[in-house]
């Protein structure tokens, strides 16, 4: 090998004392290391050729993603941005025919080609994904950037306080190591007259909190109901509000759309959810959730990896107090578009629970 990494092609002469047999054994190396450093020699021609399609492709993205940025800039992209939205899922509906469910079948890629619904290369475009698509068109699902939990905290109560004329809340789960943080602090600034709690496990320091709350907001009446949300019986007693709050709950109730469900009908204008999400990069198809509550230990250990979810113990029916679910993003707006709702604004908060989950902060409308 030369300085420069190219191979030589060295000779060296033979004596009579290396024998016949030495000199053939020599001269054959000698043919066969010619016709490899001639295939080399051609291997390294084509290298260079390939590199410098490499660098000209490149100039080229460079080229094209200017001209992008230049276009998404301009306020014609914004103005028609709901168009393009609308003829993209038209166009995936026409390329697949009518619809068998509301979800069901066909697909339609970014570039609107159709691939076939068993494609083994990837996930179909389905109406979860437009939905989702759509949220982040318009700018309600954005990306937040967040230094730690404390920050976190502070976009809970704000996702409440962002509720628009809400006169009455109802937290569900609001006491764990926040004692109606997420509720009292919305209800002091929203002016609210009613604030309820719904949870099965009462905290004495939520007392504290409503006594402070109330020197705040003299007209806020503050009920506390102690009981377990999961059951249907609860309902019909509860009075409507105008808001829901469900923050690191859904997660843990095995029947969660009923839990929605029942809810829905009791609440007039806002639902917010705030929990930890499974990126959708987790799953094959949109819309998707995982029940996790079973899964091996260390399948578990891996995805508790720098995430919230901390180590529990093992269990073999649907327990509450741990993790059960990991629900995807679009699979939570999925379960409120059936329910009636629309995200009217949102975040996902990516690398403050690990690298396989999102923490969402999501307010839904009603649709
Ligand atoms: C993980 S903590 C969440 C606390 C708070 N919402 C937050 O975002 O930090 C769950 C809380 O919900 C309550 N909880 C969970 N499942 C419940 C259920 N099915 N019925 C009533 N309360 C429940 C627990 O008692 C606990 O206070």
């Amino acid at each position: 090998m030369s300085e420069g990494g190219e191979l030589t092609s060295g000779f060296v002469e033979l004596s009579p004392e290396h024998g016949e047999a030495g000199r053939e054994r020599a001269a054959r190396l000698q043919l066969e290391k010619a016709a490899v450093l001639a295939d080399l020699g051609e291997l390294e021609m084509e290298v260079r050729a390939y590199r410098s399609d490499v660098k000209a492709l490149r100039e080229r993205v460079a080229g094209l993603e200017t001209e992008l940025a230049g276009v998404y800039a301009s306020r014609s992209w914004r103005i028609t941005s709901p168009l393009r939205l609308a003829s993209r899922a038209l166009g995936g509906l026409l390329e697949r025919g009518p619809p068998v469910a509301r979800d069901g079948g066909g697909t339609a890629s970014e570039t609107g080609s159709a691939r076939p619904a068993s494609s083994p290369k990837g996930p179909d475009s389905s109406a979860s994904e437009l939905r989702s698509l759509a949220a982040r068109e318009a700018g309600t699902l954005k990306s937040l950037a967040l230094s730690g939990v404390h920050d976190l905290c502070q976009e809970k109560v704000n996702l409440v306080a962002g509720c628009v004329g809400t006169k009455s809340l109802r937290d569900f789960g609001g006491l764990w190591a926040v004692y109606g943080r997420y509720l009292l602090e919305p209800a002091v600034s929203l002016k609210a007259e009613f604030a309820s709690m719904v949870d099965v496990t009462p905290r004495a320091e939520f007392d504290e909190a409503v006594r402070l709350a109330k020197q705040q907001n003299s007209r806020l009446e503050v009920e506390f109901i102690n009981d377990d949300f999961r059951d249907p019986g609860l309902y019909a007693g509860l009075r409507p509000v105008d808001t829901s709050i469900l923050f690191d709950v859904l997660l843990h109730q095995e029947n969660y759309v009923n839990v929605l469900r029942e809810i829905s009908q009791k609440t007039k204008r806002f639902i917010c959810v705030a929990q930890p999400c499974l990126k959708e990069s987790e799953f094959f198809l949109p819309s998707s959730a995982a029940l996790l509550q079973f899964w091996p230990e260390a399948l578990k250990d891996k995805y508790r990896e720098a995430s919230l979810w901390p180590k529990e113990p093992k269990v073999a029916r649907f327990t509450t107090g741990y993790w059960m679910w990991g629900h995807s993003v679009s699979h939570l707006m999925d379960c409120l578009y059936g329910l009636g709702w629309t995200l009217q604004s949102g975040g996902e908060i990516a690398g403050i629970v690990g690298p396989r989950w999102d923490y969402a902060l999501l307010r839904f409308v009603r649709s």
